[in-house]
């Protein structure tokens, strides 16, 4: 009898493990919410060309967000909502990225959004790859998920770099001085 639970509770041991290994802990709950109006209601704060203008970073903020407009705030206010959204560009016909009359590129789809909300203890759920109060989610653009968040611990855990001086935020509307 004894012999039988001791072989039974190290197999749940194995099998916590190996779930251990694919699924770092995370939340089970997506809190960070798809921001539906992210492109009319939230502020600009940066935007990038990427791989020789093919793509364009653009990073909006929420009010709460928005409302840091110096590092000396930091941290960012409970109810803060970050996106970067990764978007193709509209190309010609030999695939090079068209730039309007003012020479800006133009976006064509939206690849991805990342979506980072910071709360009241949030980002417990990620125990040792926490990276303060956020929480983060991957959003296509019609809301569905890339990452959920329950695959999100590795959004946290690269965020951690980031550091707590920052509040784990890397550039949000500042691009980093110290930035090589
Ligand atoms: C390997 C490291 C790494 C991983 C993994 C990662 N990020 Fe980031 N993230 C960065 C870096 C670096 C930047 C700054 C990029 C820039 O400004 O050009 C950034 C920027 C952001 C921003 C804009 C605010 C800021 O920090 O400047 C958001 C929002 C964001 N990431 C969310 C996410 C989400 C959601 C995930 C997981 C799906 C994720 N990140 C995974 C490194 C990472």
């Amino acid at each position: 009898m004894n012999g039988k639970l001791l072989i039974l509770s190290s197999c749940v041991l194995a099998l916590a493990a190996s779930g251990a290994e694919t699924d770092s802990p995370a939340p089970s709950v997506d809190r960070v919410g798809f921001p539906k109006d992210y492109a009319k209601g939230y502020e600009v704060l940066r935007t990038v060309a990427r791989d020789e203008g093919a793509k364009v970073v653009t990073v909006y903020g929420n009010a709460p967000a928005a409302s840091v407009t110096n590092r000396t705030q930091l941290p960012y206010p409970n109810g803060s909502v970050l996106v970067m959204e990764t978007a193709s560009t509209v190309k010609n016909a030999e695939g090079k990225p068209v730039k309007d009359a003012g020479g800006a590129l133009q976006k064509d789809k939206v690849l991805g959004l990342h979506v980072m909300r910071r709360g009241k203890d949030f980002g417990a759920a990620y125990a040792t790859k926490r990276s303060g109060e956020w929480e983060f989610v991957e959003y296509r653009a019609d809301g569905s998920h890339i990452t959920p968040p329950q695959k999100s611990s590795s959004c946290a855990e690269c965020h951690i770099k980031a550091g707590a001086e920052k509040d784990f935020v890397y550039n949000g509307r500042f691009v980093a001085p110290d930035k090589k």
